[in-house]
């Protein structure tokens, strides 16, 4: 199969964790006979320094052209701690997902079995725990109307939703969980937001459509306690945007690490494929950043994109067989990790690779 990849590594560890990320592909593309050609473009801080724009022109007609991207994390202290920047690097990310329409997020809790040990939930309860949330990622308060008001002594932002942006991430959810366990659980703010009422009003209204799909409503603060206290009663999860970005963050501490995590941004146009975890810039530059959440991007990234099975679950194996070896990067090991077993970003990539 000959196919373009664009790399859009970004900010702080998305530069180094997209490099093991694409030696992935590499690797799979010999083994299996593919032909991927490659790209690079900016996005981000880096843009910002090297053209005054998070999202140049020339990126977005790269990113149109290529079959899909891989993407690192935007973000910079600089602008964290500024709130007065009006351009931002997080101006970039979100200008990509609307420009490219990508509406549905992917974000699978894959929770390795050697990994039952890393996450600060109690094993038996988190044991075979597998979830599968749809984010709504082009809506929301994301994207709606904000001012300052009142000389600046005032802000809002808008939380918006159409029924049309509901449908189109409901069926997706409701598509998947038909393939897995016919279960699934819509997350809103339902008895305070209007918004909400109005993404309750569309779920229940496309529920008779798939009879065989059990649907579930949580409100989003027991949502957050449930996913704590009982995991497993989760399998596929569709929420909006804001909810669905808190949510997840919350369940990496299920598959043990935000480093563990991969997400699938699809809809009208070329996917993308990232961690779900940002620039970290408390570890950026140390070389010990775990490159899983891009490995497992780049398996995403075969599957949906390219659908190549076999190819996504060779990773999906590497990645079990490098953790029952015993390696780890340091967000996943514990005090009885001997050190010889910690790795940094580029061994833990090279191991990998052995793997494959
Ligand atoms: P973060 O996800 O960057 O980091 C949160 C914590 O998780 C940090 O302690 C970090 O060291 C750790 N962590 C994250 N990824 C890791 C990895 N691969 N290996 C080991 N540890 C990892 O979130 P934050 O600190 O809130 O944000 C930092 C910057 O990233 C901000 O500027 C934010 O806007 C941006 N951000 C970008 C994205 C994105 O590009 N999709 C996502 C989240 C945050
Ligand atoms: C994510 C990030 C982004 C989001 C930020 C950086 C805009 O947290 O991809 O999860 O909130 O969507
Ligand atoms: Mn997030």
């Amino acid at each position: 199969m000959k196919k373009h990849i664009l790399i859009v590594p970004g900010d702080g560890i998305g530069q180094e964790v997209t490099t093991v990320g694409k030696q992935v592909l590499d690797r799979i593309a010999e083994k299996f006979g593919h032909e991927f050609t490659y790209d690079e473009a900016l996005i981000g801080h880096v843009a910002i320094e090297a053209t005054g724009d998070p999202l140049p022109e020339e990126t977005l007609v790269k990113m149109r052209a290529s079959d899909a991207i891989l993407f690192g994390a935007v973000g910079h202290p600089k602008y964290d701690n500024d709130p007065s920047a009006k351009v931002r690097p997080e101006q970039g990310l979100l200008r990509m997902r609307k420009e490219l329409g990508l509406y549905a997020n992917l974000r699978p809790i894959k929770l390795f079995d050697e990994l039952l040990e890393a996450s600060s939930i109690k094993p038996e309860i988190l044991k075979g725990c597998d979830i599968l949330f749809f984010r709504e990622l082009t809506g929301d308060v994301y994207f709606g109307k904000r001012e300052r008001l009142d000389d600046g002594n005032t802000a809002y932002d808008t939380m918006i939703y159409s029924k049309y942006e509901v449908e189109r991430i409901a069926r997706k959810a409701f598509e998947a969980a038909r393939t897995r366990s016919k279960k699934l659980m819509s997350v809103d703010k339902a008895n305070v937001l209007e918004s909400s009422r109005l993404w309750r009003e569309v779920i229940q209204k496309l529920a008779p459509e798939y009879p065989d799909v059990e649907v579930e409503h949580q409100f989003i603060d027991a949502a957050a306690m449930l996913l704590i206290k009982d995991p497993r009663r989760f399998d596929v999860v569709v929420t909006g945007n804001l909810f669905g970005d808190i949510l997840t963050d919350e369940a990496s501490q299920i598959a043990g690490s935000m480093g563990m995590l991969a997400s699938a941004s699809v809809g009208d146009s070329t996917g993308v494929y990232e961690p779900i975890h940002g620039s970290a810039h408390d570890i950026t530059g140390k070389g010990v950043a775990n490159p899983l959440a891009s490995v497992l991007s780049a398996a995403l990234l075969l599957d949906i994109s390219f659908g190549l099975k076999a190819e996504s679950e060779a990773i999906i194996a590497a990645v079990d067989a490098v953790l029952k070896a015993g390696f780890r990067t340091r967000d996943i090991a514990n005090s009885e990790t001997p050190a010889d077993k910690i790795l940094g970003t580029d061994a833990m990539g090279a191991e990998l690779l052995k793997n494959l």
